[in-house]
Parts: structure tokens; sequence; C-alpha cells
């Protein structure tokens, strides 16, 4: 989608669609109202008789708009001004899309005056109305043939209508922000969307050398053999059903200064998740090639910040496998040995996502990064607790958990901490091993993180379960069906405030 700028009157606008954002509750602005004057008055009127009242999600379409140049006047519901935030502004546009799109509209210009967002910069709301839309109009469509299918439905073009000269830098500076964000976010959703038998851990190490490659990175890739030298014993457990090879990607970011302390982004890389001789029901398994969410929120991080330029270092490490079940693989019963040492006693092949995470908490060690966030869609238990609305922090460090959560609210991305009480390791003590690999029903998404702790006792550390966020059964104004690319937005905000 291109997204371009123009300065004018926005009752002189020719376009397919012209997108006005309206609040509800308050006086018209002044932009607004002259358009409405020259439709005469059909939104007042609308508003009066309760056709529209500027709620968030509601839409009102004057078709055709005689009286301007517009063929359509779409009005979008803000709701009420105090409580509008960048989220808000992102889903109107998103809605907008979809609106413009099932008229077949192939442009659309957004009248910026009218999308009032509190506090915030001219800049910031180009960022998150430009967010809304390449986020609102992204597709996975690379696997269908047909014409009918191929055909675009959002339009390819959308104009921001501003008013002075004042704002074209600012604007045309958010929108470039925005546009290295969601180059993240696609690159994640892509990946999650891709389908198993494409997806083995080579494809996504290939996918990031070759992001890294694009926008400026570092990327080394572990195979096999150089896994067995890091005596990674856990993560190659996992790998032992696959018939594909595992491997460790490790990415290098360097914006900050140099020896600077690096943030480490630990991802999950499960390509597919059949649960091994613990094997998943075949009903939903297809899901579960979404099982590299994290990794995908890891690549798609590094690629946003080395295109935003962030000034800061960055490590992402991300253990991708393949998990199984074959002669080859790891039964209930067994014991491996991490590259840290400590040993794990397997009680649940299903439960793989810790194990591959507790050689890839060990390796970034050697980084001495100053923190480190590991995202992965490791527990069914935390969609039983926050369904798919919240990513689960948990971690060794409130003051870390809370910037995250922080940043996730101004992204859009809602994270919630759950605790991490010492009580919680009892659950995961083995007679045989120092660790087993499941803690029974209660608190599943918490023993799984008291486990992951045992690995991540040399820095501070937050864990994000985005298993219940990383996928969407159903569209939203700024999704499709599918993956979501959870996380890069809610890294990247927090990555700029950690880097101030
Ligand atoms: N990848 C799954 C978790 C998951 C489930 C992610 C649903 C997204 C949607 C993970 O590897 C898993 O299977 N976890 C088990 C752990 C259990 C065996 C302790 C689970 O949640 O059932
Ligand atoms: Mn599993
Ligand atoms: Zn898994």
């Amino acid at each position: 989608m291109d997204v371009l700028l123009k300065k004018g009157n926005p009752t002189k606008q020719k376009t397919a669609c012209l997108v006005v954002g309206v609040n509800e509750g308050k006086k018209m602005s002044p932009a607004v109202a002259a358009i409405d004057a020259e439709l005469d008055k059909a939104l007042r009127k609308a508003m009066r008789r309760d056709a529209f009242s500027g709620k968030v999600g509601q839409t009102f379409a004057i078709d055709p708009a005689t009286g301007l140049k517009a063929e359509r006047v779409l009005f979008v519901g803000l709701g009420a001004e105090k409580k509008t935030t960048g989220e808000v502004l992102r889903r109107a546009v998103g809605t907008a899309l979809k609106n413009a799109g099932d008229v077949r509209a192939t442009d659309m210009m957004l009248v910026f005056e009218s999308f009032e967002l509190r506090h915030a910069s001219d800049e910031e709301r180009a960022r998150v109305l430009t967010e809304g839309l390449l986020l609102g109009g992204y597709r996975f469509d690379r696997y269908l043939t047909s014409e009918e299918s191929k055909k675009e439905k959002t339009p390819k073009v959308v104009t921001f209508q501003y008013a002075t000269i004042k704002q074209e830098d600012a604007i045309r500076d958010g929108v470039a922000q925005a546009q290295a964000i969601c180059r993240g976010v696609v690159l994640a959703r892509d990946l999650v969307n891709e389908p198993g038998n494409v997806k083995s851990p080579t494809f996504l190490a290939e996918q990031a050398a070759a992001a890294g490659k694009e926008t400026g990175f570092k990327c080394t890739i572990l195979d096999q053999q150089q896994l067995e030298q890091e005596n990674m014993g856990a993560m190659l457990g996992v790998a032992q059903g696959s018939e594909r090879e595992p491997c460790l990607i490790v990415m290098e970011y360097n914006g900050g200064k140099k020896g600077e302390a690096p943030v480490a982004l630990v991802g999950k890389g499960v390509v597919f998740d059949s649960g091994g001789i613990s094997i998943k029901p075949s009903e939903g398994m297809e899901e579960m090639k979404m099982d590299m969410g994290g990794a995908a929120a890891v690549i798609g991080t590094l690629t946003a910040a080395a295109l935003l330029k962030l000034p800061c270092n960055l490590v992402g490490v991300v253990p991708a496998v393949e998990n199984m079940p074959s002669g080859s693989a790891i039964r209930p019963g067994d014991i491996l040995t991490s590259a840290s040492g400590k040993t794990i006693e397997v009680l649940n092949t299903d439960a793989e996502g810790r194990l591959i995470l507790a050689d890839a908490l060990n390796y970034v060690s050697r980084y001495k990064p100053e923190t480190v966030i590991d995202l992965a869609t490791l527990t069914g238990a935390c969609i039983i607790a926050l369904g798919h609305e919240a990513t689960a922090v948990l971690g060794n460090d409130d003051k870390l958990a809370s910037a995250l959560i922080g940043a996730g609210e101004r992204a859009g991305e809602r994270a919630w901490q759950l605790p991490l009480w010492d009580e919680y390791s009892e659950l995961i003590k083995s007679d045989v091993a120092d660790v087993k690999n499941i803690g029974g029903r209660p608190a599943g998404t918490i023993t799984a993180a008291a486990f992951l702790q045992k690995f991540a006792e040399e820095y501070s550390w937050a864990h994000l379960d985005i298993a219940g966020t990383a996928w969407a059964d159903s569209a939203k104004p700024c999704y499709p069906k599918g993956g979501t690319g959870v996380g890069v937005r809610l890294l990247i905000e927090y990555l700029k405030n950690a880097s101030k």
C-alpha cells in the first residue's frame, strides 16, 4: 500500500472514499462541520436520529456524496474524545479500509485533522493511523491461485489530507516510522501463517538471514553439530523425533554504543508442535504451525529495530525445532541434560517449548545482557487465564514487567502480569532429576515460567506467554484470521523508551 500526503481543503478532495473521524458526544470540529455543510448536514441529521453517534466501531457512509468531489464519504466512530487511544485510531482506520474495500474503492483519503488523539503529536498520530492502515490491509494470499481471490480487496493508495505546511514533516516522519514497524509485524505474520510443510527450522533461519541482510543485522546459524558442541541436550532432545534438523538462529543488531550491554530477545521456534509421543488430539492440531510465534516476533523486532535505526544493542536468539513423534523421538520418562548442566525429567513431550528455551536462555548469558525477554506460545493454560485479550508477563524483575505492560498498552498489545512466587517451584520438583518439565494442572502458565526461571538466574528477565495472542481465530479491524505478529509493536515501544 502506498501512503501519500496532500495539503489542502478537505471539501475539495477527489477520492473514491473520504474518511472522517467523529468523536462521540462532542461538538463537531470545524473541518468536519465544513464537510457536513457540503453534505446538506447529513451527518448532523444522522446523529440526531441516532443512526450514528460516533461510538467506536460505528460507521456511516454517504454514497454518492453529492456536493463533494469524493465518491463516498465515510464517517467512522472514535468514541468519547477523552477515551480515544492510539488503538482506537488504528482500529477505526482498519474498519474504514475494510468498508472502502467492500465497495471496491481503489483509493482512500483520511482527513487527518478529524482523527484527534489527546496529548499526542502529529507525528505520533500519523504513526498510529498508518499502523492501522498497514496492519488492517494485511492478507496472506501467496497460496491463492484463482484470479478472483488474487484481486486486491482494499485500497492500494491512501492519502493523508492535512491542513498546514507545519504538519507535513511530522506526518511524513510518523508514516515512515509506521512503515518500519509494520515491516516487522508483517514479516512476523507471514512467518506464522506459512504452513508446516514449507516452514522447516532451516526455512526460518533463511528468512531471518534474508531479513538481516536487507535491513542491517547480523545473522549466524548454529547447526546440529554445533548444538551438540554446545551441549544443548534439552533442545536436541525435542528435535530428535523429527526428520528435520534443528538450528539456533542468532541475530545481532548494534545500533547502540560499542560495548553497551545488549537486550537479548529469545523466541520459541517450534515450527510444528504435534506434541511428540504425548501426541495432541488431531482436532485443531493444524493450528500448531503457529508454535513459532515467539520466533516470528523476535525476527520481526530485529527487522523493525534495524529499519528504525534504534540506538540500542540487541541480540535475538531463536531455537528452531520441530516436535514430532517417531522411533527416534524422546519418550515420557526420559532425562535430558541441558546446556546449563541441569538435568530435566521429561514427563510430557508436549511441554517442549520450555525445553528448547532452557538451552536458549542459557546461551544468551554469554552476551552479559542488560535484560532478557523471551516470547513463547508456551501454554494452553494461558488462554484459560487471559483468553485472547492479553499476553501473560512473568519474570524475576517487577520493574521490567511493568515497563513491558506499559509499552504494550501504548502499542495496542495488552499484557498482564501473573505472579511467580517461590512456592510454585515446588510443583516442578523431580525425584530423579533437577527439575521436571510439567507441574500438573494448577497454574500451568506459572509453572512453565517457574521452569524457565531456573535457566534465567543470571540476569534480569521477563517471559511473555503469547499462546492466546499470537493467533487470531477470527478477523478483527487490524488483522485477518491467522498470525497477528504480536510482540513486535510491544517490544519496539519498550526498546524506544529503554534506549532513551
Ligand atoms: N504450544 C503449546 C501451547 C499452546 C497451546 C500454544 C495452544 C497455543 C495454543 C505447548 O507446547 C504445549 O503443548 N503446552 C502444553 C503443556 C502441558 C503438556 C504441560 C499445554 O499447554 O497443554
Ligand atoms: Mn507442546
Ligand atoms: Zn509448543
